[in-house]
């Protein structure tokens, strides 16, 4: 620690596109049913990008929201970190892109590629660059657009998938309050499993990589399923060993919003009821990054999360990476 200064989150924001795509409407684009998807997933509908939409244009939305959320202005902001696997583009960073969009020419900006778990892997840098005094304000995002890497061929998946983004804003503060603890983690033996084979510099894009739809997102669900659930699990318990707290001292439990089987797995796992557990995959589907800085946002604004209140954050995603926090309002 670095001068009894602690990162705090002083602001949420997020957006998602306004298009909605239901179980009803993927009926007719391949062969499943909602029931399926429903008893599967706990997805009912997801949001869907148009054309005109890149990430970088999301995590602006969401950044504009948190900003004002939080009533600092932009000139405030010493470093912008977006966690995303759908990039504008390889490289200038989505960081860099929304930077410009929202004229935060004083910060400092990093993408960061951890998949599913970006925004926890964000906010446990963010608050070590804060603690040390490196930095006082930083904004963290995870923002994506899957749909646009997803194949609407593949049953498996396209029905799993939807776009938003999620913002935080860290900063300094004095009190006993604020990110008390994070946890990271990761496993690339197991990085094949959910994986974006081509565009890279391993398989780069070529005639032949479209035809075999190689830049779509390809997984082995099942096998992602049960590693998310022992990885989820163990996080929760170790982040929550490292503060002395137990599930008893939980208010609300939000992960990442992958598959509701998975959100129930976890909660059990830390002895946690549903009641307090907060669930939004079934309006937004898996929004990988950006599905726990939404449901904080949500969570936020719906007053489920009040002044000293402690709040456990827990994801887990491509890599494998996983990771988790403890909050306390
Ligand atoms: O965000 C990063 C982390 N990602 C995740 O955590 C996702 C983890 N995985 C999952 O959520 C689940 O594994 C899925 C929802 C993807 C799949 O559920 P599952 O219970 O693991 O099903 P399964 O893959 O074992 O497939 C069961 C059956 C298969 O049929 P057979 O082989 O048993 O005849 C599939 O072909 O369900 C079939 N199936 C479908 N049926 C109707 C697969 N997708 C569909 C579909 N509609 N959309």
């Amino acid at each position: 620690m670095g001068r009894g200064t602690m990162a705090e989150i002083i602001g949420t924001g997020s957006a998602a596109p306004e298009k909605v795509l239901t179980n009803f409407d993927l009926e007719k684009m391949v062969d499943t049913s909602d029931e399926w998807i429903r008893t599967r997933t706990g997805i009912r509908e997801r949001r869907v990008a148009d054309e005109n939409t890149a990430t970088s244009d999301l995590a602006a939305q969401a950044a504009r929201r948190a900003l004002e959320d939080s009533s600092l202005g932009v000139e405030d902001l010493d470093m912008i970190m977006v966690a995303t696997v759908t990039p504008d583009m390889n490289f200038p960073s989505t960081a860099c892109l929304m930077q410009d969009k929202i004229g935060a020419r004083r910060a400092a900006v990093l993408d960061i590629g951890a998949a599913c778990s970006g925004f926890i892997y964000g906010l446990s840098l963010a608050r070590s660059l804060i603690d040390i005094g490196e930095y006082r304000t930083i904004l963290v995002i995870g923002a994506e657009i899957l749909t646009k890497i997803t194949d609407w061929q593949d049953r498996n998946t396209c029905i799993l998938f939807g776009d938003g983004a999620g913002a935080a804003i860290l900063q300094a503060g004095e009190e006993k309050k604020g990110i008390l603890a994070t946890h990271l983690g990761g496993d690339g033996s197991l990085g094949s499993l959910l994986a974006l084979p081509a565009g890279g510099s391993r398989l780069p894009a070529s005639h032949q990589t479209v035809d075999e739809r190689l830049h779509y997102l390809k997984m082995a669900g099942n096998e992602v399923f049960k590693s998310a659930v022992r990885a989820m699990g163990d996080s929760a318990v170790t982040v929550l060993e490292k503060v002395g707290l137990t599930s008893q001292d939980v208010d609300l439990l939000i992960t990442h919003q992958a598959n509701l089987r998975i959100i129930q797995a976890t909660a059990k796992r830390i002895h946690l009821p549903m009641e307090r557990v907060y669930v939004n995959l079934d309006r937004y589907g898996n929004t990988s990054a950006a599905s726990i800085p939404i449901a904080l946002d949500e969570a936020r604004r719906r007053g489920l999360i009040k002044e000293g209140d402690t709040s456990l954050l827990v994801a887990f995603g491509a890599g494998f990476t996983w990771g988790s926090a403890v909050i306390k309002w």
